[in-house]
This record gives structure tokens, sequence and C-alpha cells, in this order.
């Protein structure tokens, strides 16, 4: 029976609402082992969602939800994700930030087949190191489609000098059938100028039909948290005294905030899941891909607004807000955005680990990536080339090797090195201070530079997490030598 695309979403809404589909852990019988294994089954499939604000739409789930159903394990355990796929294409999972082995990685053409519809994978891997993750959809556009959700590593024994923990799940929304993909348009392949900046062929799988350039940024409509807008949004209730942890987390496709709690300071405590010394801002800049924990005092009671500066696109209208218990529900202040707050930039992080690696040695392998595109193409670049026609970055086991960007746009890219952290480079402090990530934001017309240890086998994702620039070529990939 040939089944239309319209068809097919009823069946797979269908079958979703039927099963109800809740994100239930099964403590399986290995459970009893001394490894714990944490399975969970998610089906991926279209599904009626309503962010709570306008009509109902579909986006494309697990588990008939957005956000996906939170992930929550101990340091140690084993990750089972058994993912069927009742999506119309093919689909993968990527476990944003762990380093875990790369036949796991979950990036469709590189580490593994896509999981065509009908289909089941099964997704396997140690919980390790603790911190602050996500997982997603890797393949075409799908992350902006709704597949996405929190991953979170406790560590194996100690917690946290905190009374209370919310994990804060950042989207980016076009709020109708098919999210943002399906609300905007494509660029001619050619703009003027577009050939003579590009190397290769210029051409690309996945995402990319011929014919038709790649996808333009969708205009959001929708700035939600743990899939919910405005009102809609759940207050975080505090009470007076406390110590309390946010793990913000942005899988959202194409938005970086820059946050800030009216009344309070937050402290930044890690960052892409990585301890720091924990360090005071007023604002707090996450980009596509990253994580922090941050933590505030609640010493001042109220109803205040978490919320973001407005660049114009919209952003600003998320607004999240902190109640304090027993105190009388009132209008909640919002923060205001003004020069001379603290705006914490990596510089300012200093690690609170010191690494084993003493003083600054040579990398072993310099690479330098020029990233271009936005103005005169369709297509977003690294040294020219746009993927999969990009460069291969070799590397060694055991060697140190430093990736140099250059931004030559205007637009910045958060750039995300999947399998590994790194360092980012601070010339002005000494290396051990030199604080870990594994996704970080280059501004416009900016140099950063990373370390890391090749530790880790395989051939590896690299990329800007900016999906729009992601899918239109801003890509390559590191492959280990033997
Ligand atoms: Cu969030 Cu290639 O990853
Ligand atoms: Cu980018």
């Amino acid at each position: 029976m040939k089944v239309t695309r319209r068809q097919f979403l009823k069946i797979a809404v269908g079958t979703a609402v039927a099963a109800g589909m809740p994100a239930f852990p099964l403590r399986s019988a290995l459970a009893q082992l001394k490894t714990a294994v944490r399975e969970f089954r998610f089906s991926a499939s279209p599904a009626r969602v309503n962010l709570g604000a306008g009509t109902d739409f579909i986006a494309w789930t697990y588990n008939g939800q957005v956000p996906g159903p939170e992930i929550r394990v101990r340091q140690g355990e084993i990750i089972r994700v058994v993912l069927q796929n009742f999506l119309p294409e093919g689909t993968t999972i990527h476990w944003h930030g762990v380093p875990l082995m790369n036949a796991m990685d979950g990036v469709p053409h590189v580490t593994q087949k896509p999981v065509m519809p009908g289909e089941t994978f099964v997704y396997e891997f140690e919980a390790r190191p603790a911190g602050s993750y996500m997982y997603h959809s890797h393949s075409h556009y799908q992350l902006d489609q709704g597949l996405y959700g929190p991953l979170i590593i406790e560590p194996a024994r100690s917690q946290g000098a905190y009374d209370r923990e919310y994990t804060l799940t950042l989207e980016d929304w076009v709020m109708r059938d098919g999210g943002g993909v399906a609300h905007t348009q494509r660029r001619p392949p050619m703009g003027m100028g577009g050939r003579g900046m590009m190397r290769g062929r210029g051409r690309g799988r996945g995402g990319l039909r011929s014919g038709n350039g790649p996808l333009l940024e969708p205009l959001y409509d929708g700035y939600a948290v743990n899939g919910k807008v405005g009102p809609a949004i759940k207050p975080l209730e505090v009470s007076k005294g406390e110590r309390v942890k946010l793990r913000l987390l942005n899988p959202s496709s194409a938005t970086i905030y820059d946050l800030r709690l009216a009344g309070h300071q937050l402290i930044i405590t890690h960052a892409d899941g990585r301890p720091l010394k924990p360090f005071k801002t007023d604002i707090l800049r996450i980009g596509m891909g990253e994580r922090y924990d941050v933590e505030f005092l609640a010493d001042n009671p109220g109803t205040w607004l978490l919320a973001a500066a407005e660049q114009g696109f919209g952003e600003g209208r998320l607004r999240i807000p902190v109640h304090y218990t027993g105190i009388r529900e009132k209008e909640a202040e919002g923060p205001t955005f003004h020069r001379g707050l603290r705006f914490a930039s990596y510089w300012d992080f200093q690690a609170l680990h010191p690494s084993a690696a003493s003083a600054s040695q040579p990398a072993d392998r310099s690479y330098s990536q020029q990233l271009s595109g936005g103005m005169h193409s369709a297509y977003w670049t690294i040294n020219g080339y746009v993927y999969p026609d990009a460069e291969r970055l070799g590397v060694r086991t055991g060697e140190r090797v430093r990736i140099s960007y250059w931004n030559h746009s205007m637009m910045s890219h958060p750039m995300h090195l999947h399998g590994h952290f790194f360092k980012v480079v601070n010339p002005s402090v000494p290396e051990d201070r030199w604080i870990l990530k594994d996704t970080v934001i280059v501004d416009p017309m900016q140099r950063i530079d990373i370390e890391f240890l090749a530790d880790n086998p395989g051939t590896w994702f690299h990329h800007c997490h900016n999906l729009y620039h992601m899918e239109a070529g801003m890509a390559n990939v590191v492959v280990y030598e033997s």
C-alpha cells in the first residue's frame, strides 16, 4: 500500500498517542549486575504538540513530546537507548558532548548508516564523565523539527552543595506544522561571487537537494523553555536562603541567548559539563550546543525573571519566572540590559582542576580553519570547502592537536568537536587554567584557538552548531590515522 505523507503522519501520530509512549526507564535484569544498565525506549515520530500559545502543530518528537524525555543517570552506569524510527526519513541520535566510542556517536554516513523508517537501532555507552549534556538527531534538519532532549550524568556519589536543581532546555521554534524547516526558503545554490570563494565541487549531500541551495535560517516565533513559551512556562519555585542550581542547555538550531536573572547574580560552576572555579556574572551568553551549570543564592524574595536580551530576533521573549515560595504572586520583574554589567567570556573563567599536563608545550599538530560564507554565497565554508567535499583533519593517538579558528564572516559560529573535550587557549594565563569545553563560540572577525589530546580513536564530526550553517557546508571530520 502506498502511504502518502499526510496519511503517514496520521498513522504515526496515532501510534504514538495510542501507545502512550512514556519515558520509562526500564530497570533491566542487568541492573542487578555491578554496572547498572539504564534502558530507555525512544520512538521518533511526528506528533501533535502545543507549546502553550497558539494552536497545536505537528513536530517531530521522541515519545510524542518536546523536548524529548530527560535522561538522568549516574556516572559509570550504562545508557542503553532503543530507538525506533516512525519518521518518514532516516534518523540518528548524537549524544552531544559525551566522549563515547565512535560507533555510538550517531552521525549518519560518518559513524553509522541512518536508521531507516521502520527500523530499530540500539545505542549503548557508558555514562562518563558527570555533567550536563544533551542529545539530538544529527540527520538533515531534524534538530529544528523537535528531535532533541536533555542528558544529565550525575556524579557517582557526591552531590553538589545546592538545595534545588532545575534543567532548562532553551529552544527556538516556528510554531507551525513541521517547525522552522517547513517555513523557510532555499537559497539559490550560487549567489554572486559564490563559486569564486569556494573550493571543491560545492555540492552537498544530505540536506541539500540538487538544483537547490541550502535553507535560510527561519524567523522563529517561539522561544521556549522545556517545551513551553510565554505564560505557559512553569515558574521556578525557590525558598529564601536556598542555593539553586540551573542546568542551562541550548539545543536551539540558530539562537544564541544572553541571559540575566533580575535581582540576582549568576555563579557559573560548569561549562559544557566541566567544572570551573565558580565565577560570578550578570549576563551569561549561551550558544547553540553549549551547556552551563549556574547557581544563585535565593536571598532576594520576590518574583523575578530570568530572561534573554533582545538582539532583534525575538529571543527577548524568552522569560522564565523565578518565584519565592510564600511570597504573594505579583507582576514579575524583568532584568535590564545596560552597559557596565558584568559579562562573562571564556577568558574570565578559570579551570577548577589543574590538568596533568605541565608547562605549555607546542602542539604536535596544528590546523587553521577559516570560517566564511553568508554574504554572497548560499554556503558556509571551512577553508573554502563545503561538506561533504571537505578536508579531513588527520591526527594520531597521543598527539596534542591545536585548531585555530579565524572567523572571516559577520556571524558567530559555535564550533563543536565530537568525541573530545578541548581546552580553550588563553595566552594570558598559564595553561593549567584553560577551561575545558566541547563547543566554543567564535565571534565575527575573531580568532580562537583550541587544543585537545587525541585520545579517542575514530572519525569525528567537527562543525558549526548553527544547524543552517552546518547543513550549508560548515563541517569536516577529524580522522585518526594509524
Ligand atoms: Cu550537537 Cu554534531 O552536534
Ligand atoms: Cu556557523
